[in-house]
């Protein structure tokens, strides 16, 4: 086990943040030492601004959780509008959302049913999205209990989305973002190896937390692809009671460093917070 391994776990001691997902506390600023490659956030924001579509419409996803960035529905819908425009069902169907809750723009339930008839005629929308009504997609967006709080997901919310990001899109630079496939490729058996005893610049588990606990969480892991292609429809997941956050590292421990959280004022908006204006 290399030494730096080890050490790294003094991160865990940084913070604890009740309540707080870890997707609100990430800015977009080059953190100091050894954080040499572009976020997710800024990877996605230069792609998007070259005219990919994909992009803008997870730039727009970004933007609306507050991942990568500050939560910002406004923008949130300006990518989201780039997108449907280039034809990303997605987006679409995320736009048709928003405006039918008032996120991001004024409630407006005709424009909303316009996009979601655009997005559920599009050939190009995922074959697994069942066709449904617009109260239905409304309905299952705003229903707490659409997306169970599975032991994974409250396990991967607490103990690793502070580097992997709550959605799976890595909040800690070097780490992977499971919500686009990244490391997806490798076996159960290489990746429960690599979290139990810790991989290049990632924390050992295996003394922190139950094997169980371990193993659920890397189902939560495999699910995350599959969360993001539905967009704003799986944005409910209720977040876990504690979540732990990664502040700067004391830098003898490594030289990998993360910026401390920069203006981050209390919980982020919860996409449910929309749901009581409809
Ligand atoms: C302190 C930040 C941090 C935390 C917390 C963290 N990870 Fe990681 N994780 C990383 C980094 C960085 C990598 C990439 C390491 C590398 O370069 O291979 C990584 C890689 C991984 C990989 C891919 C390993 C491989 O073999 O390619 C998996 C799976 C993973 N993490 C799961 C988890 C799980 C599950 C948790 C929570 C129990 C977790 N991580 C918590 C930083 C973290």
């Amino acid at each position: 086990m290399p030494n730096l391994v080890k050490r790294s776990l003094g991160w865990l001691t940084v913070g604890l943040a009740p309540l707080a997902p870890a997707c609100g506390v990430v800015t977009t600023r080059a953190a100091p030492g050894g954080n040499e490659v572009p976020s997710v956030f800024e990877r996605t924001l230069a792609s998007a601004r070259r005219g990919d579509p994909d992009s803008q419409n997870l730039l727009g996803f970004m933007l609306f959780n507050g991942q990568g960035a500050m939560p910002d529905p406004t923008a949130a819908r300006f990518w989201f509008g780039m997108a449907a425009e280039a034809g990303s069902p997605i987006a679409q169907l995320n736009l048709a959302v928003m405006h039918a809750l008032g996120a991001g723009t004024d409630r407006d339930l005709g424009t909303a049913e316009r996009f979601f008839r655009l997005g559920m005629a599009n050939p190009a929308r995922p074959g697994d999205l069942a066709p449904v009504s617009l109260t239905n997609l409304i309905d299952a967006s705003c229903d707490e209990t659409y997306v169970e709080p599975t032991p994974g997901s409250q396990i991967f919310g607490t103990f690793c989305a502070g580097c992997h990001g709550a959605v799976g899109l890595a909040e800690y630079r070097p780490a992977p973002s499971f919500a686009l496939g990244e490391r997806m490729e490798k076996s159960d058996r290489e990746l429960l190896t690599s979290i139990e005893w810790g991989h290049q610049r990632m924390p050992e588990w295996s003394e922190k937390i139950p094997r169980e606990w371990i193993a659920q969480a890397l189902g939560h892991v495999r699910g995350l692809s599959t969360e993001l292609r539905f967009g704003l429809l799986h944005r409910l997941r209720p977040l876990p009671e504690r979540a732990f956050r990664f502040g700067p590292m004391d830098p003898e421990l490594s030289t990998q460093r993360r910026e401390p959280p920069v203006g981050v004022e209390g919980p982020l908006p919860a996409f449910a917070d929309f749901c009581g204006g409809r």
